[in-house]
């Protein structure tokens, strides 16, 4: 009988595979690879000695030969994978941190388990009375180009009512093109844009965020505030709607005791604009610090959508109108629990926070 290299192939495929079990640690099994299906090892070594053998065994020989190769580097793998798990798992347990005696010492039981700010209260609370109203909500980014911030809304570069809204400036693109969005406003034209887009009008959504403004903060500002911006869009929308519209919000959100009224105001966005103010709930409108003794809180402002503003997301103003309002959630937090300064709602005190729960 002549010998054939392969003659102790399965000797040496169960050598290899016992080798491979026996590797202990991910780096042993790195060091060890080579010897075991790299270029000098023995499977690689039988490869080349096929030469030897007479043509018309190659073919069977190869065969087999790449049989046991697979089978190997198979078994090299899955070992690969259980010590890789096996590492995790001992790094898991080596970083484990041992709380067991102090969480029975120094936990007073029942544990607090905290709850929402008063400003993430707040604007569900709002939510709450648009849904019943018939408003979805809606929500948008906080980062906002120049044009859904201001341009679209009917605010082109360089114009004066820029300054209306000190803007913070992302460092993102050409110089102040991005910005921190100042107001939800641009969230209208988010909205407008898709359902332009999806032949879905009319709109009637609420937009709830949060908004920055480069403002010294003091009793009725912070910097990060609260807005909920609302958007109606549909045939034979006029200011009447938007004015029953806020009446109904204020009885319904701060009760029959707090008055409000819409003054003339400006938006480049809205013509007519108004804005939109209630009795200061912390001196019930005899004048304070808080309000800066005018007896009113100014929550926000509103108005009947400018056709400029429907031209630019691409909506007919023959066949479509509306109105928008936009006001402070923090604001609103302030006026309903009389919080004569609204800085506290963000210096998290709890024997402040405490108190909304
Ligand atoms: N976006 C305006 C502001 O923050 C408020 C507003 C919203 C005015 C919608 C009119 C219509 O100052």
């Amino acid at each position: 009988m002549t010998t054939s290299p392969l003659d102790d192939l399965a000797d040496q495929t169960q050598q290899l595979l016992s080798n491979i079990a026996a590797l202990a640690t991910i780096d042993d099994l790195r060091e060890n690879e080579a010897a075991i299906t790299g270029r000098r090892s023995v499977l690689s070594t039988l490869q080349k000695s096929l030469g030897v053998l007479a043509p018309e065994d190659r073919k069977d020989a190869g065969a087999r030969l790449q049989e046991a190769r697979r089978v190997v580097e198979g078994a090299l793998e899955d070992r690969r994978q259980e010590l890789r798990a096996l590492a995790r798992v001992e790094v898991l347990a080596h970083d484990r941190l041992d709380l067991g005696d102090v969480v029975v010492s120094a936990v007073q039981w029942p544990a607090s388990v905290g709850h929402p700010n008063l400003v993430a209260i707040t604007q569900r609370e709002l939510e709450d009375v648009f849904v019943a109203m018939g408003f979805t909500v809606a929500e948008g980014p906080e980062v906002e180009s120049d044009w859904y911030n201001f341009e679209a809304l009917n605010i082109p570069p360089a114009h004066p009512a820029r300054g209306m809204w000190d803007t913070f400036y992302v460092d993102l693109g050409e110089p102040e093109t991005v910005v921190l969005r100042t107001h939800t406003s641009p969230t209208q034209i988010h909205l407008m844009e898709a359902a332009v887009a999806e032949n879905a009008l009319p709109i009637h959504s609420v937009m709830p965020g949060r908004c920055y403004r480069r403002d010294t903060p003091d009793p009725r500002h912070l910097a990060t505030f609260h807005q909920i911006e609302g958007l109606v869009i549909d045939r034979g929308i006029a200011f009447a709607d938007l004015a029953g519209v806020i009446e109904t919000f204020t009885r319904a959100y701060f009760g029959p005791d707090i008055e409000s009224r819409l003054r003339p105001g400006y938006f480049p966005f809205t013509e007519p604009s108004a804005e939109f103010e209630v009795t200061c709930t912390i001196c019930r409108g005899e004048g304070c610090r808080t309000c800066s003794h005018t007896g009113w809180i100014e929550l926000g402002g509103c108005g009947v959508v400018d056709p400029a503003v429907l031209a630019a997301v691409g909506i007919d103003s023959d066949e479509w109108s509306g109105f928008a309002f936009g006001f402070g959630i923090d604001r609103c937090a302030q006026m309903r629990h009389e919080i004569a300064d609204m800085r506290a709602l963000i210096e998290n005190d709890v024997r402040f926070l405490e108190q909304f729960s």
